[in-house]
């Protein structure tokens, strides 16, 4: 007898206490504590777990002639805790997502529209590039530098995945000569000539 209520008791809480562990939707204005604070499931509709913004092409009138539409846990909060977030690319002619990494996460692209050169580069400095057609999927592993470029003569777009909601973005040319890193010093790091620097900077709003 006893046993049977002890059993009933555990199973009551083991249900009660499943739920909360299928998700954790950030509630975004809450204060922004680490890992962020799971929103009221009985506040949650379908729509907390449905992102939109995939479907409208990126504005690419900018130096890189490409756009970057994140799907991370900021502009998808459902995406908090389960691993995984989305994007979508697009790449006017002539466009490029240049030499850039993801610290946090992998990621796999796939071509919707056009085609686009791909590449990554290993930590042993192997290089993997692939021109990829409408269909075409290519992985990028956690970490390592990688590119996308049109190689069509129209806009070409990608959905882009990720194993992580929170995968970051460092593109290198813009962490080098796009914010107030002294000339000297890229000199000194990167071996490029001051003139080759300071025409980069120009180009990419570093200070002179
Ligand atoms: C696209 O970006 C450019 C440069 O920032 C801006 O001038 C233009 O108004 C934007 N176009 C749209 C449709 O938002």
């Amino acid at each position: 007898m006893e046993k049977a209520i002890i059993l009933s008791f555990l199973l009551v809480s083991l249900l009660s206490s499943s739920h909360a562990a299928d998700f954790c939707v950030a509630d975004l204005t809450a204060a922004p504590t680490p890992p962020a604070t799971p929103a009221e499931e009985s506040a949650l509709t379908a729509d907390d777990f449905v992102f939109t913004g995939l479907g409208m092409a990126g504005n690419t009138s900018n130096i890189i002639k490409a756009a970057v539409t994140p799907a991370f846990v900021g502009q998808f909060p459902a995406t908090n805790g389960l691993g995984i977030s989305a994007g979508r690319l697009d790449l006017a002619k002539g466009g490029v997502i240049p030499f850039h990494t993801h610290p946090g996460a992998s990621e796999v692209l796939i071509v919707t529209q056009g085609s686009i050169c791909a590449g990554f580069v290993t930590s042993s400095n192997k290089v993997y590039t692939k021109t990829l057609k409408k269909g075409d999927s290519m992985i990028f592993p956690q970490g390592l530098l990688h590119f996308q470029l049109n190689a069509a003569g129209v806009t070409s777009v990608a959905i882009v995945s990720f194993s992580s909601p929170e995968p970051g973005l460092q593109i290198l040319d813009f962490a080098l000569f796009g914010n107030n890193l002294k000339t000297a010093l890229i000199e000194a790091v990167t071996f490029l000539d001051a003139a080759t620097i300071k025409k980069l900077k120009g180009v990419l709003g570093g200070t002179m």
